[in-house]
C-alpha cells in the first residue's frame, strides 16, 4: 500500500503571484514535483533544493501521447515519496488531463487531491483588458479546445451551438484559427465579430492581436503569433478599449526583465544547473548511455553490466531525467523521446557529435587567459 499522496495542482497562467496559497505551500513541501511545459521557472523556484523534479512536458506537434507514461510516473512517485506535486498550467482539470490522471490514481488506489488553479481561459483575456462576460455584451461563455484526442479527430466541433454563444474562448487553437473563423461565419456569426488572440499572457512574451472574424487569421499570421495563446471571440473584446491597463502589477515585461525578473539565488542555481547539465550530457554521450537505455533498466543492472560505480551512476541518471532526457519509472530509467531521436548514435537525427564539439570548444574557452596575456 502506498504511503504518498499525489496533489494535482494548478499553477495558473504564468505569473508566480497567480499561484494559490495552497499551491505555494505544496510546492515548498513537495518531495517530488512533476511538471509540465507551461509551468514558469519562477514557480519552481519555491521547490526544496533536495526535492526531485521530473519534467514531463511536450512541445506542440510532438504530441503522440505520453499520458500512459505520465500516469505510471505518478503512481511510481506515490510509492517513493510522501508529498508528490503534479503541477499543471492553469487549472489542472480544464483541458489539462487532470481528470484522467485523477481517474488513474483512483483506480491504482493512490490518495490524491485536486488543487484548483487560475485558468488561462478566464485570466488571460483579462490580461488584455477583456472580461469574458459583461452585462451589456455577454451572458454566456464557452471554453473550447482546438485539440482533440488523435483517435477522436473525426468528431467535428458543434459549430452551430458554438456560434450561438455570446463569448467563445479557444484553447490550443493557434494553428486552427482560419478554420475556426470560417466555421463560425459559416454558422451565422457576422464577419465583423471582434476577436482577440493573446499569446503567453502573464509571461514576458505577452502579445495581443485584435481583429475581426474576417481578418484575424491573417493578422495573427502577420504578427507571428505562436502557441500558447488564447483566442476570444465576441463583443466583449470591445471592452479592451476601455479596460486595457498598461501598468498592471500582474505583468512580466521588459522593465522587470532588466532586473533579471528572478531572484539572485534562483539565477545562481540556474547558472550552476546549466554548467552541470552540459557535463552530465557529455558524460552520457562518452559512455554511450543512451544506447543502453531503450528498455527500462535499473542503475544497479546498468552499473554491473558496464562495471560502473553505482552511486555516481544513480546521480547521473537522475540528473538526465531532470533534464527530460530519460524517463524514470519504478526505479528504472529509459530514454525519453529527445534522447532516442537526438542522442543515440543509431538515430538518423544524431546530434551527439555537435554537442560534444560545442562543449569541448567551450572548455577551451579561457577568457581570463586571453584578457591577461600581454
Ligand atoms: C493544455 S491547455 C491547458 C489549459 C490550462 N489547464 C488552463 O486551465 O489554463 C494549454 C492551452 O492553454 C492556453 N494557455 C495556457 N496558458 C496560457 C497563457 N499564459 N497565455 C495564453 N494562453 C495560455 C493556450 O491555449 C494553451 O495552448
Amino acid at each position: 500500500m502506498s504511503t504518498g499522496k499525489v496533489y494535482l495542482v494548478g499553477a495558473g497562467p504564468g505569473h508566480p503571484q497567480l499561484l494559490t496559497i495552497k499551491a505555494q505551500e505544496l510546492i515548498a513541501a513537495a518531495d517530488i514535483v512533476i511538471y509540465d511545459r507551461l509551468v514558469q521557472e519562477d514557480t519552481l523556484a519555491g521547490v526544496r533544493p533536495d526535492a526531485e523534479q521530473i519534467y514531463v512536458g511536450k512541445k506542440p506537434g510532438l504530441h503522440h501521447s505520453l499520458q500512459v507514461e505520465i500516469n505510471q510516473i505518478l503512481v511510481d512517485a506515490a510509492h517513493r515519496a510522501k508529498v508528490v506535486v503534479r503541477l499543471k498550467g492553469g487549472d489542472p482539470v480544464l483541458f489539462g488531463r487532470g481528470g484522467e490522471e485523477a481517474e488513474h490514481l483512483a483506480s491504482a488506489g493512490i490518495a490524491f487531491e485536486v488543487v484548483p488553479g487560475v485558468t488561462a481561459g478566464l485570466s488571460v483575456p483579462m490580461a488584455a483588458g477583456i472580461p469574458v462576460t459583461h452585462r451589456d455584451y455577454s451572458h454566456s461563455v464557452a471554453l473550447v479546445t482546438g485539440h482533440r484526442r488523435d483517435d477522436k479527430d473525426t468528431e467535428a466541433p458543434h459549430w452551430e451551438a458554438l456560434a450561438r454563444m455570446d463569448t467563445l474562448v479557444f484553447f490550443m487553437s493557434v494553428g486552427k484559427l482560419p478554420q475556426i473563423a470560417q466555421s463560425l461565419m459559416a454558422h451565422g456569426r457576422k464577419p465583423d465579430t471582434p476577436v482577440a488572440i493573446i499569446q503567453m499572457g502573464y509571461w514576458p512574451e505577452e502579445q495581443v492581436v485584435v481583429g475581426q472574424l474576417r481578418d484575424i487569421a491573417q493578422r495573427s499570421e502577420e504578427a507571428r503569433v505562436k502557441p500558447p495563446a488564447t483566442i476570444v471571440v465576441g463583443e466583449v473584446v470591445k471592452m479592451r478599449d476601455k479596460l486595457t491597463t498598461l501598468h498592471r502589477d500582474l505583468r512580466r515585461d521588459d522593465h522587470q526583465q532588466k532586473g533579471f525578473g528572478i531572484s539572485g539565488p534562483t539565477l545562481m542555481r540556474r547558472l550552476g544547473a546549466g554548467i552541470r547539465a552540459s557535463r552530465d550530457v557529455l558524460a552520457a554521450l562518452e559512455l554511450d548511455l543512451f544506447e543502453q537505455l531503450d528498455e527500462p533498466t535499473t542503475p544497479e543492472d546498468l552499473a554491473s553490466s558496464r562495471s560502473f560505480q553505482v552511486d555516481p551512476l544513480r546521480d547521473l541518471l537522475a540528473n538526465l531525467a531532470a533534464l527530460g532526457l530519460l524517463l524514470r519509472s519504478s526505479g528504472s530509467y529509459r530514454n525519453a523521446e529527445a534522447a532516442t531521436r537526438f542522442l543515440k548514435k543509431r538515430s538518423n537525427e544524431y546530434l551527439g557529435d555537435a554537442v560534444k564539439e560545442l562543449i569541448e570548444r567551450e572548455e577551451k574557452y579561457a577568457p581570463m587567459e586571453k584578457l591577461l596575456c600581454s
